[in-house]
């Protein structure tokens, strides 16, 4: 049988180890390199720099580049990745809305798996916060997330999936990040974001009424959640069509 390719971008970084020892734990896949600021070597493979990218694929032909890195280097790496016919998965969060339209357009030869979070189980609690949205629309939301005190972006790219899905449930539109001073509720959906020590990944929304509320939590306790839904997207891409997906097409939900 042969092995899927696979190569790490962001190989040194928090999530970037636990997804090689995946990797090199899987049957199924094979870790054939990374790309760090730095070469060298990490997890027993080569790590290449963004200026040797397209050298390195040339010469290991990988099948897909696993991504979690920071969005400006994503736009580099994945670009040259993709005008080699490399299939992307795509952890990387804190895109702007420009990055995300011209990164689609650069890439649409190959498949692209790219979310928020790839843990199964916020895959299902999106799919529950739309259904609370469905029937609790009139009431006061409020969104909160909290991740560890080195996590650049915010609010969290799965709390951007929870807006977008309340507003597209509830149409919603505005949102007040943090309140302070003299401010008087209207409706709004209210965005509180915690950054310290080392949280893994928590988010909650909260459905208020007078007298009433109901609130819905997902807590990550470890990044092994989403490793393990990023390892099972590049398993799957290679029998997929160039496209965009998500874990909704992973995961069959
Ligand atoms: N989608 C998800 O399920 C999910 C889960 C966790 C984290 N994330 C996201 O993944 C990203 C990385 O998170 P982390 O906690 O592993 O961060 P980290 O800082 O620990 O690791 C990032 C790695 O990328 C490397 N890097 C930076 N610039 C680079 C470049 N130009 N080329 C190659 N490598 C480069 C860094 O040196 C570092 O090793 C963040 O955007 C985070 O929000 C997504």
């Amino acid at each position: 049988m042969t092995k899927t390719k696979v190569f790490v971008c962001g190989i040194c970084g928090r999530m970037g180890t636990v997804i090689s020892q995946m990797v090199k734990a899987n049957p199924n896949l094979e870790l054939a390199g990374g790309i760090d600021i730095a070469a060298g070597e990490a997890h027993g493979v080569k790590v290449v720099t963004t200026k040797d990218l397209a050298a390195f694929i040339d010469e290991v032909h990988p099948d897909v580049m696993i991504d979690f890195t920071v969005a400006a280097a994503t736009m580099q790496n994945a670009k040259i990745a993709a005008a080699k016919g490399v299939n992307l998965v795509i952890g990387t969060t804190g895109f702007a809305d420009e990055q995300e339209a011209e990164l689609k357009e650069a890439v649409k030869n190959v498949a692209v798996v790219k979310t928020g979070n790839f843990s199964m189980g916020v895959n299902i609690f999106w799919e529950l916060v739309r259904e609370a949205a469905k029937r609790l629309g009139d009431y006061d939301i409020e969104v909160i997330e909290a991740h560890h005190r080195n996590k650049k972006d915010a609010p969290s790219g799965t709390a951007k999936t929870i807006l977008r899905i309340l507003e597209e449930e509830t149409g919603k539109t505005e949102e007040m990040y943090g309140r302070c001073g003299m401010t008087e509720r209207k409706d709004e959906i209210g965005v509180h974001v915690i950054r310290g020590g080392d949280v893994v990944g928590d988010h909650t929304v909260q459905f208020h009424q007078n007298y009433e509320t109901i609130s819905l939590t997902h807590r990550a306790y470890d990044r092994s959640v989403f490793a393990r839904g990023a390892v099972k997207a590049a398993e799957w891409t290679a029998s997929a069509k160039p496209g965009m997906y998500t874990m909704k097409e992973v995961l069959g939900l």
